[in-house]
């Protein structure tokens, strides 16, 4: 089970403006790819990527360009998101080698093992249930 709030807060509005606010941060996400690139480049050539939250695809695009025979699974329950996901994966050439799921992570269809995941700025948006102090369940 998962909270409803995504595509909510993802909407149409603040996904055509989400790369241009976040470019702010571009150096920031620059030395984040690096270092990704960087700990993933022991994957195999053909590794299978999972992106959970994958957003407007901006790391999804940034590790395909790296590593050009990856292939991606984006899983994005704000359709708003995964709309310009797609078109920037398009327009980016990488489109091929991507499969896009709107929805959260239970509802992803069972598919080959995946090498790695990635998971970007999307933790803050988990609703926690505190069920006693050592135990902590995410939704
Ligand atoms: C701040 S954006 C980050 C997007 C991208 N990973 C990036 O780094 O630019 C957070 C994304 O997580 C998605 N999201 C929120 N809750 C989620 C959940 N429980 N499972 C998967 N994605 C979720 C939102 O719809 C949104 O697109």
């Amino acid at each position: 089970m998962q909270n409803q709030q995504a595509p909510i807060l993802f909407d149409q509005k603040t996904a055509s403006s989400y790369d241009k606010q976040t470019a702010l941060w571009k150096t920031g996400r620059e030395a984040l790819f690096s270092f990704m690139r960087l700990i993933l480049s022991e994957l195999p050539a053909d590794a299978r990527i999972l992106c959970v939250g994958a957003g407007t695809g901006t790391e999804m695009i940034a590790l395909a360009q790296a590593f050009p025979q990856w292939q991606f699974t984006a899983v994005e329950p704000a359709s708003a998101m995964l709309d310009v996901c797609r078109r920037k994966a398009d327009e980016s050439g990488i489109i091929s080698r991507c499969t896009f799921h709107e929805g959260y992570l239970d509802s992803l269809p069972a598919s080959e093992a995946f090498d790695a995941a990635t998971y970007l700025l999307v933790s803050q948006f988990l609703t926690l249930f505190y069920y006693s102090h050592e135990s902590i369940i995410n939704y």
